[in-house]
């Protein structure tokens, strides 16, 4: 039956229930849902996402109010907000079938890193989303903004670490409003209902966001990229449009032919180059006169990791002093890099800022969110140039843990359970997660959990033998999730328990999968007796080109009073 017919029909089964019954369906008139009454405190808000095209109907004139919302609506629903962007990047799930509704929002969610696919290969389209989810992924969708932390939620210590900022904003901003009592109830389900009325929310902090957007027709921004074979060019016409800037391309005297940019090829132009960092390939033009701008966006492809010696041509040939510089680039698979920190000894008298990696393909979407949450700010008058010390770019830091719960019961726990964890509220934390929390705060840092793709059990005894099997075989235990923007972090904290006189194995597969040449780490741990046993060592080994930092591990039997050890630990570190 095509879609017409199917339509017809259904309008004719509705016409006849009307006729039969017709108090069941007395909301029709008013809303277009049987179920959704006019005076449902829900009706504005599925009238809103319904005219806008951002939710519809689960079946003819039914709204389903009550039903969960699942993972594959919110994609769908986000996916919409983005206005369907084509999906470029082959992303596939062994759950997803191309004729699925919510296909292409699956592939363009998970491509553009507003949603995180779900386990094994799968995408998880039919499970429901929690509140704290939700934050987070509309919070992802919204190009993570900061937000103040306002005062604490009554379950504030029940919010996920992951989702803390993400709820923070929702609630800043009046995404998502806490319960009564001040409660968030952060694994509380939403229904459709609650959802229409949260992308409604959404929608206005969006229209606000842009209305309020510093954008505007003086000309202080600049965006000036260089583009070898039209990569970055498109970011950056993306970038200029979004905020309105002057746009100028760094074009080189000589273009690159293909044969140039042959980077396989040992002599090729781009090698030559590349093995001459003191080179610097001649601009076209006059310098640019950049008096204008407070701001320029600076863009380039990576090249061997850097941006190419062009654009440090670029900066050293200008005078940059005083302006906020923020790069961004465009690459096959490598990130950002060290090619900011390049750019600032070059160039030591602006102000650089944390940049942007986009992929070669990326969206436009993904691009001018980016664009927007940068709040750039307005009709700016220029600053003068510094002559006092140029003020470095704000630090970042990172907490990435690995703990294994062996139960979440605070009630009747065995001793070994009691021995791995330690009770805060009621709340069960693992002792490993306990110092990481404690850190995080102290370190005023991003926090992230190692979690295995096969969970490990939680059976203590079982769990001893599966490590000393793993560490027998040497094995490197998959692990499900990944670092956003790792890149972007100047010192890492890793934090895991000892096991068998070692770190986890699956500490070994994180150091394989992360390079952090340049970056500074910092070990800690909590042990049975053994302290460290030499796994800071191990780790300067898996990671030669960083910079380790004096680590701090504490005994399992000590965790219960060690908050003022570990916070003296972390100041002192911000003094060295
Ligand atoms: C000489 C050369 C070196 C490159 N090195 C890297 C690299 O280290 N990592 C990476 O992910 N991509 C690398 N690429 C790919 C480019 O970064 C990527 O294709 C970029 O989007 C090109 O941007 P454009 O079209 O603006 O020139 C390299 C490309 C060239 C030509």
């Amino acid at each position: 039956m095509n879609k017409l017919k199917q339509r017809i029909s259904a309008l004719l089964v509705a016409i006849m229930l009307l006729t039969m019954v017709p108090t069941a369906f007395a909301a029709i008139d008013d809303t277009g849902f049987s179920d959704v009454a006019a005076n449902a405190w829900y009706a504005a808000a599925v009238s809103y996402v319904q005219t806008n095209s951002l939710m519809s109907g689960t079946a003819f004139a039914t709204f389903s109010p009550d039903t969960n919302i699942d993972r594959a609506m919110l994609a769908a629903i986000l996916y919409r907000i983005s206005d369907n962007p084509a999906v470029s990047e082959t992303v596939t799930f062994a759950d997803v079938t191309a004729d699925d509704y919510y296909a292409a929002a699956a592939a363009w969610a998970v491509t553009n890193d507003v949603m995180t696919p779900g386990e094994n290969g799968f995408f998880g389209g039919n499970e429901s989303v929690s509140r704290q989810e939700i934050a987070h992924i509309l919070w992802r969708h919204a190009g993570r903004p900061s937000a103040e932390a306002s005062v604490d939620f009554a379950d504030e210590t029940m919010i996920a670490p992951y989702a803390a900022a993400a709820v923070d904003w929702a609630r800043a901003n009046e995404v998502i409003n806490g319960k009564e009592n001040n409660y968030f109830d952060p694994n509380g389900n939403v229904t459709r209902a609650q959802m229409a009325a949260i992308i409604q929310n959404y929608m206005t902090l969006r229209q606000k966001t842009i209305e309020q957007s510093p954008i505007t027709d003086d000309n202080r921004i600049l965006v000036a990229y260089f583009s070898a074979t039209g990569n970055t060019k498109t970011v950056a016409d993306i970038v200029a449009t979004t905020l309105k800037a002057d746009l100028y391309e760094i074009v080189p005297e000589t273009a690159y032919t293909s044969d140039d940019l042959n980077w396989t090829n040992p002599s090729s132009r781009v090698n030559a180059e590349h093995n001459d960092p003191s080179f610097r390939p001649a601009i076209a033009g006059d310098t640019k006169d950049l008096s204008n701008y407070d701001t320029i966006l600076l863009g380039y492809p990576i090249w061997w990791g850097e941006a190419p010696n062009i654009v440090w041509n670029f900066v050293e040939s200008s005078d940059l002093a005083g302006k906020t510089m923020i790069p961004f680039c465009t690459s096959s698979s490598s990130g950002l890099g060290s090619s900011g920190e390049t750019l600032q000894a070059l160039s030591p008298n602006a102000d650089w800022q944390n940049g942007q990696r986009f992929s070669g393909s990326v969206e436009a979407a993904t691009v001018r969110q980016w664009a927007l949450s940068l709040n750039l700010p307005s009709n700016t008058t220029v600053q003068p140039a510094l002559d006092t010390t140029p003020t470095t770019p704000e630090k970042r830091s990172l907490v990435v843990y690995f703990f294994m719960p062996e139960t979440a019961d605070p009630n009747n726990m065995t001793q070994d359970e009691a021995q791995s964890t330690i009770v805060i509220d009621n709340e069960v934390l693992g002792n490993t997660q306990y110092m990481a929390y404690i850190i995080q705060q102290t370190a005023d840092a991003d926090i992230f959990r190692i979690e295995p793709e096969t969970p490990y059990p939680t059976d203590h005894r079982t769990l001893v033998d599966l490590a000393a099997d793993e560490q027998d075989k040497n094995a490197r235990p998959a692990i499900k999730n990944s670092i956003p923007n790792w890149e972007t972090y100047d010192t890492i904290f890793v934090g895991y328990p000892i096991w068998w006189s070692d770190m986890p194995m699956i500490l070994y597969t994180f150091f394989d999968q992360y390079d952090f040449s340049g970056k500074t780490l910092v070990p800690f741990s909590t042990h049975g007796g053994s302290g460290f046993v030499g796994t800071p060592t191990t780790i300067e080994r898996l990671e030669p080109n960083a910079k380790m930092q004096n680590g701090l591990t504490i005994s399992r039997d000590r965790i219960q009073d060690a908050e003022k050890d570990i916070i003296d630990w972390v100041n002192g570190l911000k003094q060295n």
